[in-house]
C-alpha cells in the first residue's frame, strides 16, 4: 500500500472518467513499488476529446469573466485543501521530496489564484479613429480549444501554469501529462471537477505513448492553440508540425543556466543561494544552474564551502519529510548525469563532493572542480544535482562564456557591485535573470516565465501568459 486515500486512475474526457483498452504502471522512482495503474489513450481517446473541447469551448467562452473566475477561484481552493494528497502523489510517481512537492502545490494554486482573480479584467481597448464617423474597439478572444503537453518534473504547476489562463481566457484545454507524472494531472481534473468546472473544458489524457495523441490533435484544425513544456527537439517538432495548421504555439524548452559569483560577492550567501538554484528538485529544473562560474580569488574557498553545504543535504525516500534529495525520475536521466561526470573526470575534472550513484536512483549531490572547455557538463543540460566550478578572471570573458550557448531561460550572477549587477543583468541573453536571487520564478504566477533562443517561444505568467491564449479582434462602426 503506498497511498492511504483514493485517486483517479482512467482518463478524463468531456467530464468523464473512462477506462481504456489498455493501461500502463506507475512506479515510485525511489521503491520501484507500483503505485498503480493508469488508462492508456490513443487516437480514438484523443478524437473524443477534441470533439468535447470543440462543444465545451461554444459554451465555456459565452461565460462571463466573473462567472469563469469563481469556478477557477473554488479550484484554487480545492488545490490548497488537498496539498497533502498532491504533494504525495509527486512524491510517488516522480520523487519529489515531499516537503518541495507540497510547495509546488501552493505555487500550482497560485496560478489558478491569480488567474481567477484576472479572468474578470480581460478588457479590451477603445481606440482613437482617424475618422470621425468611426468608432473602432479592440476586444479580446478565447484563441479556442488548446492542446497542454505538460512535464513531470513539476507536475502540478505545469498544468496550472498552461490550464488556469487558458480557462480564465475563455479557452478549453486538453492536457497529455508526462508518463511519469499522470497521477498528478488527474487528481487536478477531480478538483477541477469538484469546482463545477463544465465538462469537456479541462480533459487529462494519459498516455504511455505520446505520439498518437498528440497526431489527432496536432493534426485537428479545430485545435487553435498548443503548449509545451519539455526538450527543445520535442519542442521543434511540434513547432514545425504545429505549422501544418498555423496553431498559436509556446514553448518553454530546455536551458543551459550559467551561475557567476563575482569576487565581490557575500561568499556565505552565494554558497547558500547556488545550493537553492542547482539542488532543487535535485537539479531536475529547466532554470536550475547547470554551470557555475567562480572568480579565480574565490575558486578554492567557494569550492570548500559548496562541498561542505553539500555534504550535508539529506538524500533519500521522497515520502520522508526530512528529506531534501531524492532520486532521479528514471535510468535514462541517471545515465546522463552518470555520464556528463564521467566525461568531465576523464578530461580533467575533480570530484569535491558526491560523484556516485548512491543506489537505485539515487545519485549523490555533487561538486566538480577544474571544469574546462569542451566538457560536456557546460555544454549540455545535466539535469541532476551537480555543481560543475570554472574558474573566471574578468567580466567580459564571463559574460561571453555564459552566452555561449543555444539556450537561453534562466542565468544567475552574484554580486554587491550595482553598476555590475545591471550591466551583466543587462548583457546576459536569457529570459529570466536572478540578480543575487536563486529562485526569481519562486511563486511567480504574475511574473514572466520563459526564454530566448532555443529555450522556448512565448512566456507564461502574469498577463504575459494571459495573452498566449487570446485573440485580438478590431470591431469598427460606421455611425449611420
Ligand atoms: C521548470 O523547470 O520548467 C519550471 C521551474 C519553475 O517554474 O520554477
Amino acid at each position: 500500500m503506498v497511498q492511504n486515500f483514493a485517486f483517479p486512475n482512467q482518463a478524463y474526457i468531456g467530464g468523464r472518467w473512462q477506462a481504456t483498452a489498455r493501461t500502463f504502471t506507475v512506479k515510485s522512482p525511489y521503491s520501484g513499488e507500483v503505485v498503480a495503474e493508469v488508462a492508456d489513450c490513443g487516437e480514438a481517446e484523443a478524437k473524443m476529446a477534441a470533439d468535447a473541447a470543440v462543444a465545451a469551448f461554444r459554451e465555456w467562452k459565452k461565460r462571463t469573466g466573473f462567472e469563469r473566475g469563481k469556478i477557477l477561484r473554488r479550484w484554487n481552493d480545492l488545490l490548497v485543501a488537498h496539498q497533502e494528497e498532491l504533494g504525495r502523489l509527486t512524491a510517488l510517481e516522480m520523487g519529489k521530496p515531499i516537503t518541495e512537492a507540497k510547495g509546488e502545490v501552493l505555487y500550482a494554486a497560485s496560478f489558478v489564484e491569480w488567474c481567477a482573480e484576472e479572468a474578470p479584467r480581460v478588457n479590451g481597448e477603445l481606440i482613437h479613429s482617424r475618422f470621425p464617423h468611426k468608432r473602432q474597439m479592440a476586444v479580446y478572444e478565447p484563441v479556442g480549444p488548446v492542446y497542454a503537453i505538460t512535464p513531470w518534473n513539476f507536475p502540478t504547476s505545469m498544468i496550472t501554469r498552461k490550464a488556469a489562463p487558458a480557462l480564465a481566457a475563455g479557452c478549453t484545454v486538453i492536457v497529455k501529462p508526462a508518463e511519469q507524472s499522470p497521477l498528478c494531472a488527474l487528481y487536478l481534473a477531480k478538483l477541477w471537477e469538484e469546482a463545477g468546472g463544465p465538462p469537456g473544458t479541462l480533459q487529462v489524457l494519459p498516455a504511455l505513448d505520446p505520439v498518437p495523441v498528440s497526431r489527432v490533435l496536432m493534426e485537428d484544425m479545430r485545435i487553435r492553440k498548443i503548449t509545451f513544456t519539455g526538450s527543445t527537439p520535442v519542442g521543434r517538432i511540434l513547432y514545425r508540425q504545429g505549422a501544418e495548421t498555423l496553431k498559436r504555439i509556446s514553448l518553454e524548452l530546455g536551458g543551459n543556466a550559467p551561475l557567476i559569483v563575482f569576487e565581490d560577492a557575500d561568499l556565505d550567501k552565494a554558497v547558500q543561494f547556488t545550493l537553492q538554484s542547482k539542488y532543487r528538485n535535485a537539479g531536475q529544473t529547466c532554470v536550475c544552474a547547470n554551470r557555475v562560474y567562480v572568480h579565480r580569488s574565490l575558486e578554492a574557498d567557494f569550492a570548500q564551502a559548496l562541498a561542505e553545504a553539500v555534504g550535508q543535504l539529506k538524500v533519500g525516500d521522497p515520502l520522508d519529510p526530512s528529506t531534501q534529495i531524492g532520486p532521479l525520475v528514471g535510468p535514462e536521466g541517471l545515465e546522463k548525469v552518470t555520464a556528463h561526470v564521467e566525461d568531465a573526470l576523464a578530461k580533467g575534472a575533480r570530484v569535491v563532493a558526491g560523484g556516485k550513484v548512491l543506489g537505485g536512483l539515487l545519485y549523490a549531490p555533487t561538486v566538480l572542480t577544474g571544469i574546462r572547455p569542451g566538457m560536456r557538463i557546460l555544454e549540455e543540460e545535466t539535469f541532476g544535482p551537480v555543481a560543475p566550478l570554472m574558474p573566471f578572471e574578468d567580466e567580459e570573458q564571463v559574460i561571453a562564456w555564459a552566452n555561449d550557448t543555444e539556450y537561453g531561460l534562466a542565468a544567475y550572477l552574484w554580486t554587491r557591485d550595482l553598476g555590475r549587477a545591471f550591466r551583466v543583468a543587462e548583457a546576459l541573453e536569457y529570459g529570466i535573470v536572478g540578480v543575487n536571487d536563486p529562485v526569481p520564478s519562486a511563486m511567480g504566477a504574475n511574473l514572466p516565465f520563459g526564454g530566448y533562443k532555443s529555450s522556448g517561444l512565448g512566456r507564461e505568467g502574469g498577463h504575459w501568459g494571459m495573452e498566449e491564449f487570446l485573440e485580438t479582434k478590431l470591431i469598427s462602426f460606421v455611425l449611420p
